[in-house]
């Protein structure tokens, strides 16, 4: 079945900001960006939902934006989660192949994949993704795709990522009240990998590290497959306080010196370069080098990609990414940041952004947009059965919508 002129929306709920990414499926499954909009999040910490009426309104006035720059009201969106709650673990299912020819099905994969995906889950967290590393028939090892193989034993190897029920429960939750449906949550680096990164830096191995406000998020691709996914809670939210603290200045001032001067290597910044502190209250700016700033923000970055470090020696996977590593995330502009990575990773580094998109392509080009616009195209890889058509959800009214939402809360 084509279905070319489906529109699908990626909600990106952040702990700095929450972004919505309209796109339109095109000839040959291309993804045409149509809208984006963006608005500042008051409900999160460190990547989760604490305060639901907050982040209703972050979420409604996101999505309103990308559809006025879209001209199409969308009812239903692909959510992101993130946050120290999201475990993972790899996990091994077998089962034998019933057909009577012994030709794989698509029912058999099925099968095995609810096999491997049956591990033991406490009550309050559930299974997000089920991720396929490789499947083997009989003693063939390696297989991407096995239906229409022949055999008596069927395995799969996949990655189980899981996170908290009551987390999802409140992403749900905060979109309907907004008056959107979910189609699908889906962990925010997967989505940033989708938008960022290369097909053959996949192949080779590949660490993507998603540095967001509240947290740096971890995934990590070896042999075309999800191998491993982490949280570090810590992220350019953390530099930004390092700033307010260190030149006693209020947060927005600090965020703003951030972004305009920013800089995560000190030893890359011209000793002779000051810069000019607004002063509250009409005083004078206050005049410092930018070197001082450097040494500010150096420690809290190399700290977070440290632990990122840590993170992937600790599974022994580090020695095995000939890919290299790429950065994304709004916390990736700061300058210096690929440079600093570089020298702690001891690989080359480059910085993601979303690419592989037709459309308002300018609009999205950050490392910001990564997350949202990669939901997009996560909707696009689930096919038309995975998410709602969004063509004629222009006939809905705002009321009849609202109403929607409440009742999938309700039952
Ligand atoms: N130009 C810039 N220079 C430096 N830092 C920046 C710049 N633009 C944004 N940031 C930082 O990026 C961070 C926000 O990144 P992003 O929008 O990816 O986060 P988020 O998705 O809201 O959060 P999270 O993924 O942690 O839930 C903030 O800490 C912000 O200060
Ligand atoms: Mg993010």
């Amino acid at each position: 079945m084509s279905y070319d002129d489906y529109v699908i929306a990626g909600l990106d709920i952040g702990t700095t900001k929450v972004c919505a990414v309209i796109g339109r499926v095109g000839e040959y499954e291309s993804i045409d960006i149509l809208g984006v909009g963006s608005s500042p999040s008051k409900g999160l910490r460190k990547g989760v939902v604490v305060n639901i009426e907050s982040t209703v309104h972050s979420v409604a006035s996101a999505i309103e934006k990308a559809e006025l720059m879209a001209g199409i009201e969308i009812k239903s969106v692909f959510a992101g989660i993130a946050g120290g709650h999201i475990t993972s673990r790899n996990s091994k299912g077998v089962v034998a192949v019933s057909t009577r020819s012994h030709e794989i099905t698509p029912a058999e994969v099925e099968r095995v994949i609810g096999a491997a995906k049956a591990i033991a889950l406490p009550m309050e967290r559930e299974v997000i993704h089920v991720l396929p590393h490789e499947f083997v028939v009989d003693s063939q090892e390696g297989i991407k795709d096995p239906v229409g193989m022949t055999g008596v034993r069927l395995e799969a190897e996949v990655h189980i990522v899981t996170g908290a029920m009551a987390s999802a429960q409140n992403i749900v939750k905060s979109v309907n009240r907004g008056g959107y449906a979910v189609n699908d949550i889906v962990f925010e680096p997967l989505a940033s990998a989708l938008a960022t990164l290369k097909d053959d830096e996949k192949e080779l191995g590949v660490v993507l590290v998603d540095i967001g406000g509240g947290t740096a998020d971890i995934l990590v691709y070896q042999n075309g497959s999800i191998r491993h996914t982490g949280v570090i809670s810590m992220g350019g939210n953390h530099v930004t306080n390092d700033i307010s603290i260190g030149l006693r200045i209020p947060n927005q001032r600090a965020e703003e010196i951030k972004r305009k001067w920013g800089i995560a290597l000190s030893e890359i910044t011209d000793s002779e370069e000051m810069i000019e502190i607004p002063s509250l209250g009409g005083r004078k700016p206050a005049v410092m080098p930018r070197q001082v700033l450097a040494e500010i923000i150096e420690p809290r970055m190399e700290e977070i990609l440290f632990l990122v470090r840590e993170n992937l020696e600790s599974k022994d996977i580090k020695d095995t990414l000939s890919g290299g590593v790429v950065i994304t995330g709004g916390a990736s502009l700061l300058e210096g940041t690929g440079k600093l990575a570089e020298r702690i990773f001891e690989m080359p580094v480059r910085i993601g952004i979303p690419s592989g998109i037709g459309g308002l392509v300018e609009e999205v080009s950050s490392p910001e947009y990564a997350t949202s616009v990669g939901l997009v195209l996560y909707g696009l890889s689930m096919k038309p059965e995975g998410f709602t058509d969004n063509r004629d959800a222009g006939l809905f009214s705002n009321i009849k919508r609202r109403m929607v939402g409440l009742f999938d809360e309700f039952f």
